[in-house]
């Protein structure tokens, strides 16, 4: 009894084990929507080619829509003897609507129809995470507009470097998701090709017209060569490679959030929705979300490395190995989607405390740099006046005071160059001004970037 669609040849049925081996329906069948539609703009060309009749074309249409509808009532009944979405969605086709339904492959291969159901497919969640990038940027200008002027230490090497505005360090992600959207949409062109048309591998003698159906599906072009239509995964990689920064880019913020709700930071507070509780110690409110999302970046850097191996050895042109795109690439979706959403909310609740910002930017001689920067506008070459501050600092510290606490007197005793004016300069506040420069973080430029990006998310 024939049970699979190439099985004629076959003396035996396929083991059961190989069987649930090749099998891909399991996590395939998400790709069902996008089955139907390509399937039926392939009808309609046919039909409009004359290659099916309009009538065959009617009943397919009839039956796709029956399908639609069982699947999304739970009543279509998926068989993993059917091996894949593919096979699945045919064979009920041909038991609705009978030959009509066993003509719908006329000059297509499952090859092309699953490089097009996963172009098509990924294309729509490509749409879908564009606005939860942008999402995320929107909340993080939201908290940047409230935080002008509240001030942080800014670090290298972990260590306290210079004060920055918080609104500028969450400015600073602001441009990393920035960049992010722009390689998705960048991706997206790349993914928005039609392979339909390339059938198996080498084309075929129907006279397709592969515009009409790229048109109908939406496709910016069709692919240009039959063999790397059917073959090349690269699209995926490349879509997994914006993912994977993406994550590395919340993952750092992720981090930050971590360490910043730290009792040693204290510099920010998390609504107690996005945090959880310890089961044995009673004081505890854990950052559990930030670091998950800090986690899940790995499963994403996996997928990449998993795709990428999964492609370099294959000769042209496809092989059963490309089966194995799907759940990495899936689970990359799933993971992303959640995690923009997510912490773009999280985000927006921040609560931020000034006061032990401040604090911390006051430790640590944050405004040395503006102190060495004071004596080289008067004259003192910059390596000279790096010297005389880093007495000054070490002064400070064997008396533990900062360094807008030296006396007037003292600080004037450093170098000839000091005036009456320098005291201004040592406050963070005096610091955050100075840096008046295209991208610093002086407030006024901060102001700048807020309007540009509130203007560009709109
Ligand atoms: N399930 C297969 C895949 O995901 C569909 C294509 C199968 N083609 C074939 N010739 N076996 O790649």
């Amino acid at each position: 009894k024939k049970s699979q669609a190439w099985s004629a040849l076959f003396s035996e049925p396929m083991s059961e084990l190989v069987k649930r081996y090749t099998a891909s329906v399991d996590f395939d069948k998400r790709l069902w929507q996008a089955d139907i539609e390509g399937s039926l703009a392939h009808a309609d060309m046919l039909a409009a080619q004359g290659v099916i009749g309009a009538d065959d074309l009617a009943a397919i249409q009839r039956g796709m829509a029956q399908i639609r509808s069982e699947i999304e009532a739970g009543t279509f009944e998926w068989k993993l003897d059917l091996e894949d979405v593919h096979l699945n969605v045919e064979a009920r086709l041909t038991q609705l609507v009978g030959d009509a339904g066993k003509r719908l492959h006329t000059g297509r291969s499952r090859n092309d129809q699953v490089a097009t159901d996963v172009r098509l497919w990924l294309r729509g969640e490509i749409d879908a995470l564009l606005p939860l990038l942008a999402q995320m940027q929107r909340a993080l200008v939201s908290v940047a507009d409230q935080n002008t002027e509240t001030i942080l230490p800014g670090f290298t090497h972990m260590q306290v470097a210079q004060p920055v505005s918080f609104a500028h360090h969450m400015l600073a992600y602001v441009e990393m998701f920035a960049r992010d959207a722009e390689r998705l949409a960048d991706v997206r062109k790349r993914v928005n090709r039609l392979p339909l048309g390339a059938a198996a591998l080498a084309g075929t003698s129907y006279p397709l017209d592969r515009e009409r159906v790229a048109r109908t599906l939406g496709f910016d072009g069709v692919c240009q060569n039959s063999l790397d239509a059917v073959s090349d995964r690269d699209f995926a990689i490349e879509f997994s490679a914006f993912a994977s920064i993406t994550m590395m880019h919340v993952s750092r913020l992720a981090e930050e959030i971590v360490l910043w709700m730290s009792q040693n930071f204290a510099f920010i507070d998390l609504a107690d929705r996005y945090c959880t509780g310890s089961s044995i110690m009673p004081q505890k409110r854990n950052p559990d979300v930030a670091e998950l999302a800090r986690g899940k970046s790995g499963r994403v850097y996996g997928h990449l490395m998993a795709l990428l191996t999964l492609m370099k050895g294959q000769p042209l042109t496809y092989n059963k190995d490309n089966q194995e795109d799907k759940e990495p690439l899936f689970d990359t979706v799933d993971t992303v989607r959640d995690t923009l959403r997510i912490m773009a909310e999280m985000v927006e609740g921040i609560v931020v405390k000034p006061e032990a910002m401040e604090r911390a930017a006051l430790r640590g001689y944050a405004t040395a740099t503006d102190l060495a920067d004071y004596l080289a506008k008067r004259g003192v070459p910059f390596r000279d006046a790096h010297e005389v501050v880093a007495h000054a600092v070490k002064t400070c510290l064997q008396r533990g005071i900062d360094l807008a606490e030296l006396p007037l007197a003292e600080l004037k005793a450093l170098n000839p160059a000091v005036g009456d004016d320098v005291q201004q300069v040592l406050t963070l506040r005096g610091s955050l001004d100075a840096r008046n420069v295209l991208g610093g973080t002086a407030p006024v430029q901060v102001r700048a970037q807020i309007a540009r990006h509130q203007a560009r998310l709109s």
